[in-house]
């Protein structure tokens, strides 16, 4: 297994180009078994999960040619069997988002049960409630979801919790549905809103995604389509954090700042300078002291889950107390564990952590758990004095294109060690 070797302590400066969003490109290419013509998308991040997600539709039979390292053209034309084994869903559970599609084009589809993962149980009810509404028939056997239809039909749903991939599965299986579907309590986040457009130019016949309500009026077939996905929010994230810990300056591009609003606004609280010089591009800074400063996870709009854990690194070098409150996922605070081990005091009780800050960090060696935990783990090594190695960064690697050459390009002393 892959180590990261980090020497930490050197402020970063220069320039980082942000890749396309891992939580976009999921859902995007489970698209393409919607249509049996060929979807180009570009922008693909080069990283497992899209390595994982690319294995699966090559299983079922689709051909997917990769004319450049991050554009992907997919032809599901000749599926020919229906099943998401299990060997790929435990290691990835936005296999989950071939769910919809198979159903809907298909009328069949077996999807091994997720099960749980480092961060939380992670039940995928609502998936199945939203696709019986739509008149599927959904049977598990021995762990695996074994769903069939007819045609699936238009239905109003109304999800109690909001759901991702949830909001993602009904937006793809209702586009075939015969009738108009209605789903409440959505989710908004701009992943969702780059899956639609997609559908949209592949024919389907969307509105309201981004907001709430999302109808969707089935057609008899859809089309082809050619999408760039759209930047990684959280990637860009995670390098703002960069930046401001290492007390460094950096330029990041190819990013879209709109859609980390909540995310820059409360760093800028923090004392992080964050200039927007154009649509695309973002000049982070930190002059002066960090502020300790609270914040409670939410659903889109509001600060992101995915950036909990890399945010707790930063408030480790902020002056004061925090409380960092994680609403979405039960158990999302293994990295406090992890960053206490470089001398960070954190205290975890409940769906909050308390941070006291500044504490100065000291190199260690660390495990990765989660992909956002070892982020901030990365984080954390690239501030703390001396040497941290950190074990298992596989979980980085699922959703960081080359995250260590991107450190290191902007002063970083990382390296992967085989
Ligand atoms: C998506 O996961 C993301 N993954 C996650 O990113 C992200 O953390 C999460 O949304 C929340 O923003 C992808 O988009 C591939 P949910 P998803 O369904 O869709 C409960 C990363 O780091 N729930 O929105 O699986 C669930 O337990 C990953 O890139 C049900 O109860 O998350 C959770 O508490 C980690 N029943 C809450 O809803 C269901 O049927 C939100 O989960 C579905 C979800």
């Amino acid at each position: 297994m892959d180590k990261f070797r980090i020497r930490g302590g050197k402020p970063l400066s220069g320039t980082v180009t942000i890749s396309g969003a891992k939580n976009s490109a999921l859902p995007c290419l489970a698209a393409s078994l919607l249509t049996a013509e060929t979807v180009t998308l570009r922008n693909v991040p080069y990283v497992r999960d899209l390595i994982t997600m690319r294995r699966l539709l090559e299983d079922l039979g689709c051909t997917v040619l990769v004319p450049e390292l991050r554009t992907h053209r997919i032809s599901a034309a000749s599926v020919e069997q229906f099943e998401a084994p299990y060997e790929l869903v435990k290691t990835m559970r936005a296999s989950v988002l071939a769910l919809g599609p198979l159903v809907a084009r298909f009328g069949q589809a077996r999807v091994s049960l997720p099960g749980g993962c480092a961060i939380g149980q992670r039940p995928i009810d609502l998936h199945l409630m939203a696709l019986e509404r739509m008149g599927a028939r959904i049977e598990m056997q021995a762990g695996v979801v074994v769903a069939t239809a007819d045609r699936l039909k238009g239905a109003d749903i109304t999800f109690e919790t909001v759901t991702v991939t949830g909001t993602e599965n009904v937006m793809m299986a209702a586009a075939l549905a015969d009738g108009i579907t209605h789903l409440y309590n959505a989710a908004s986040e701009p992943e969702v809103v780059d899956l639609a457009e997609l559908l949209i130019r592949m024919g389907a016949r969307i509105e309201g995604a981004g907001t709430p309500t999302i109808t969707i009026t089935g057609v008899e077939a859809l089309g082809g389509a050619d999408h760039t996905i759209i930047p990684d929010r959280i990637e860009t994230g995670t390098f703002i954090v960069a930046a401001a810990i290492t007390g460094g300056a950096l330029e990041i591009t190819n990013c879209n700042p709109r859609h980390l609003l909540a995310v820059i606004d409360k760093l800028r609280t923090v004392g992080v300078t964050i200039d927007q010089t154009n649509d695309h591009k973002l000049e982070v800074a930190v002059s002066g002291r960090l502020k300790a400063t609270d914040v409670t996870t939410a659903v889109y709009p509001g600060f992101p889950t995915d950036m909990q854990a890399q945010y707790m690194t930063l408030m480790t070098q902020a002056e004061g107390d925090s409380v960092i409150t994680e609403t979405i996922f039960e158990n999302r605070f293994m990295h406090a564990s992890e960053l206490q081990r470089l001398g960070a005091r954190i205290r975890v009780h409940g769906h909050s952590a308390y941070v006291h800050g500044p504490t100065p960090l000291t190199g260690a060696k660390l495990i990765a758990s989660d992909l956002r935990a070892s982020a901030s783990l990365v984080l954390a090594g690239i501030a703390a004095s001396g040497e941290t190695w950190i074990d298992r960064v596989y979980h980085i690697d699922r959703g960081y294109e080359k995250i260590e050459e991107k450190l290191r390009s902007v002063g970083a002393e990382i390296e992967r060690v085989k």
